[in-house]
């Protein structure tokens, strides 16, 4: 199996020093930097905007992989490019023409993603694929990070696994929520291909001894 994509998630950094956790991640192993933007509206928490993405962006090389999890997402998208994001993904819950907000995360040279909350099904991706770059599927319910991992979607995994093998696209398959060195290895036997952690990597006391365990926990 290829080598998994590691996107730490800065929601379980010390928010004092933003900076130097994005520098520590980097330094530590990480693919991926992952900024989950929130609202307090279609989430219930707030965390951060574009003018944090446009003032971190400088200090890291790692493809800034942004989460929106706020609604309505459109009018935010332009912000978001312009402050950086290499990856913008949205829910399609957060608007009433997914098409038409990938098409404008990609006419503004980025890629785009969907995401999957736990009770959303793979039919709200399927008439996007040739839109799609990246699929998350959210392994807890958007909001928080320390929850625990609903086994219930390493289905789901499967199935957008085959979806996109018979597809031939090449699009990121990517999990978020719970992920640890734990529940690593089910997911990566599902066929994800980048695994978002924040708490894991984070909350541990050494950020690359973490990456590493998530990255090369075996599959059963
Ligand atoms: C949750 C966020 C996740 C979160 C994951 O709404 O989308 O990215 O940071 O946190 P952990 O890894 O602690 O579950
Ligand atoms: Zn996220």
């Amino acid at each position: 199996p290829t080598r998994p994509l590691i996107a730490p998630s800065l929601l379980a950094a010390d928010f004092a020093r933003l900076k130097e956790e994005v520098i520590a991640v980097e330094q530590a192993g990480a693919d991926w930097l992952h900024l989950d933007v929130m609202d307090g509206h279609f989430v219930p928490n707030i965390t951060f905007g574009p003018l944090v993405v446009k003032a971190l962006r400088p200090h890291t090389k790692m493809p800034l992989d942004v989460h929106l999890m706020i609604a309505p997402a459109d009018p935010y998208v332009t912000a978001f490019a312009e402050a950086g994001a290499d990856h913008i993904s949205v829910h399609p819950e957060a608007g009433p023409h997914l098409h038409r907000t990938l098409q404008l995360i990609r006419s503004l040279g980025k890629k785009a993603g969907v995401v999957l909350n736990p009770a959303t099904p793979i039919e709200a991706v399927v008439n996007v694929l040739d839109l799609t770059d990246l699929i998350m599927v959210m392994t807890v319910n958007p909001g928080f990070g320390g929850q625990a991992f609903l086994s219930s979607q390493l289905s789901k995994i499967s199935a957008l696994r085959t979806l996109i093998d018979e597809s031939g696209r090449d699009i990121v398959l990517q999990i978020d929520g719970g992920i640890t060195a734990k529940t690593a290895p089910a997911v990566l036997a599902a066929g994800a291909t980048c695994l978002i952690a924040g708490t894991a990597v984070y909350g541990a006391p050494d950020y690359a001894e973490a990456i590493t365990a998530i990255r090369e926990a075996a599959p059963p």
